[in-house]
């Protein structure tokens, strides 16, 4: 007998899954959930139990949330049925019974919840969609308005001099494939920028554009301002430490009250209602 050969599929444009990539390239939920429940656990003393996840595409930290246990309920936010429809079946299907902990909802993220989050966060930079100052305070107002007493909300953000660049970043992931993170145009007047990820595989086959994001890069700055403007009484920021590089961040994140001036970061600013 020869050599058993895998039977799994190579990855190519024809055969993968945008979304499934998508997850696989840009997602750590688990991480991300542990850092959302430690930040309102330690500024509140314990444990959040109702989440929000806005611009929540396939809900994957919706699911990871109720994955903590019975006790852990949430709400997703998207205005798209596609994504929500591939995350009913990818994301909670497999759950079972516990799905019905979540309510996701196509809907803006400006309506209201069903009930009020404890934790409610915007990941992946998608409040960027807001240009206008006025687009975004109605959605920062709307957040305050929202969370239940003593909530928090959370937004991840990208900064640095390297975000204004139009450049083109390639990650080999485990599993067969590359992801591109393409910004591929930044216009200094407005802060409007267009950016697109690609997929590349082994075989050379390529998905262009799989997801396009027609943004306003807002400054952390900015966005500190515009949560105290919202109503938020306590803003803070979390920054990301540096790994054993040198260079590059660690995935840890503390409060820091002023930052380090590195060409690109992620940072976190916590809105404490
Ligand atoms: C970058 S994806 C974010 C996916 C996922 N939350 C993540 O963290 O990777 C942005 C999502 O925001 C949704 N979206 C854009 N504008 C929206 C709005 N006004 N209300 C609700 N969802 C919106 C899009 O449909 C898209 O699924």
């Amino acid at each position: 007998m020869g050599k058993r050969k895998s039977r799994r599929l190579a990855l190519t444009a024809r055969t993968a899954d945008k979304y499934d990539l998508y997850q696989r390239a840009v997602q750590s939920p688990v991480e991300d959930i542990r850092f959302l429940a430690r930040v309102y656990k330690t500024t509140r003393g314990r444990p959040a139990f109702h989440f929000r996840e806005d611009f929540c595409g396939a809900g994957l930290l919706t699911a990871t949330w109720i994955k903590r246990g019975p006790q852990y309920t949430a709400e997703g936010f998207d205005i798209d049925a596609k994504p929500l429809a591939w995350g009913r079946r990818h994301n909670f299907a497999p759950l079972g019974s516990a799905a019905a902990r979540a309510v996701m909802h196509q809907r803006d993220v400006r309506e209201p919840s069903d009930r009020r989050p404890d934790v409610r966060c915007a990941q992946n930079f998608s409040y960027c969609v807001f240009k206008t100052r006025g687009e975004l305070m109605e959605y920062l107002g709307a957040v305050h308005r929202d969370l239940a007493r003593d909530g928090v909300f959370v937004l991840d953000l990208y900064g640095g001099t390297e975000s204004m660049e139009e450049v083109e970043e390639s990650t080999r992931i485990e599993g067969g494939f590359t992801y591109i993170w393409d910004q591929h145009e930044y216009w200094p007047v407005t802060a409007e920028t267009k950016c697109y990820i690609h997929f590349r595989f082994r075989d050379g086959s390529e998905m262009r554009r799989a997801f396009t994001y027609d943004w306003r890069l807002w400054t952390l700055a900015e966005l500190k301002d515009a949560l105290y403007d919202a109503g938020f009484p306590q803003v803070e920021c979390y920054g990301e430490g540096t790994g054993s590089d040198g260079k590059s961040g660690n995935g840890v994140f503390r409060k820091t009250r002023r930052g380090e001036n590195c060409d690109s970061f992620i940072a976190y600013l916590v809105g404490l209602k």
